[in-house]
């Protein structure tokens, strides 16, 4: 039994638990949320020692840095002196939103950086962050709230299932609209290097920029974000990616203890154990469920998974990187 979960509504949180939230980010606690992506687990991101706690908690690597969430633009200048108008323009655009933009360091501090010089900057779409980081009056540094290398939490089951009693608190505030973190970008001065592809569409960070967009960590390119060289996302068991349904439907043929993690469209065609993702037609959906879903692989008495390949338009783009990090090593 943990003793640190309160329950409240997202739209309409609850004024004694955002307070309790706040006081504690304030005395360098660690507090984990709902926000519009996935679960994200908090730190005032200028207090170092409170930082420290959340690699702790997670037993994060300590050379990957923190997105920092912010709730107005002041703090966006106050975090970083490095914005300039044509590209504040932009964010007014989009933020609140699940798109993070890495930009020169001015107030982060050293751990929530790693040192870099750099900081990862997100205005989250969710009440519960925003209100907490406006009571707090800090910037917060967020990681994803799961244990290092696993599957990303959507709901606050999924963050005490990772993290027991680490965090001093636990908002559950229902299940994250997305299921896939936000997409990191960077600006260049001739493109956009998206650095994670994630809830925010890579055709509507070209749209908003009007740049070219290159996707980051494509075969030869060393990665820029350092948190993308790990494995990731994964559950425990091995995951196959299917190189499509073909080999999904001979596989089933032939038997052997697996789940398939498919479509509702492949489960129909399909005579073996499967965990259904949602609709082909809706990547939303199956973004949604994505995470869970390796966590089902693992609870289940199967001895692996093998999932089906989506295609990589929209938030596919995300589903399939979170897939092949998942399934790689
Ligand atoms: O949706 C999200 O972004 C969630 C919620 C909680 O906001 N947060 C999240 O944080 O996914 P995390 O720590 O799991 O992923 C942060 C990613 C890592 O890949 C990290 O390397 C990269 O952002 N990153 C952070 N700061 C960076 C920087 N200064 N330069 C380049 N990449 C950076
Ligand atoms: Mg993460």
């Amino acid at each position: 039994m943990v003793n640190n979960l309160r329950k409240t509504d997202p739209i309409n949180p609850s004024e004694k638990v955002l307070d309790e939230a706040s006081g504690i980010i304030r005395k360098g606690g660690i507090v984990a949320f709902p926000t519009e992506t996935v679960y994200g687990l908090g730190a005032d991101a200028t207090n170092d020692s409170a930082c420290l706690r959340i690699f702790e908690a997670k037993g994060r690597q300590s050379d990957n840095p923190l997105i920092v969430h912010i709730s107005d633009f002041d703090q966006l200048s106050e975090i970083s002196g490095g914005v300039s108008h044509a590209v504040l323009q932009r964010l007014e655009q989009v933020w609140p939103g699940p798109l993070t933009i890495v930009l020169p360091n001015r107030k982060a501090g050293k751990v929530a950086t790693v040192g870099l010089g750099t900081v990862a900057v997100r205005m989250p779409a969710h009440k519960i962050p925003l209100e907490i980081i406006r009571r707090s009056g800090k910037p917060i540094a967020a990681p994803s709230a799961n244990k290092s290398g696993r599957p990303s939490p959507v709901t606050a089951r999924e963050v005490v299932e990772d993290l027991g009693d680490k965090a001093d608190l636990v908002i559950d505030g229902g299940k994250s609209f997305f299921g896939v973190e936000s997409t990191v970008i960077q600006i260049r001065p001739d493109d956009i290097l998206i650095l994670r592809p994630g809830a925010f569409n890579a055709e509507d960070v070209k749209k908003l920029f009007q740049m070219k967009v290159r996707i980051s960590g494509m075969q030869s390119d060393s990665p820029i974000s350092p948190g993308m060289k790990y494995r990731h996302y994964a559950p425990s068991k091995k995951l196959i990616l299917a190189p499509d349904e073909n080999y999904i439907l001979e596989k089933c043929e032939s038997g052997g203890n697996f789940a398939v993690l498919g479509s509702k469209e492949l489960a129909a065609k399909l005579n073996c154990e499967t965990i259904v993702l949602g609709s082909r037609n809706d990547l939303y959906e199956v973004a949604r469920n994505l995470f869970p879903s390796f966590r089902m692989l693992d609870r289940g008495k199967f001895e692996y998974g093998i999932i089906e390949p989506f295609e990589e338009r929209g938030i596919g783009l995300a589903i399939m990187n979170r897939i092949r990090k998942a399934s790689e090593g």
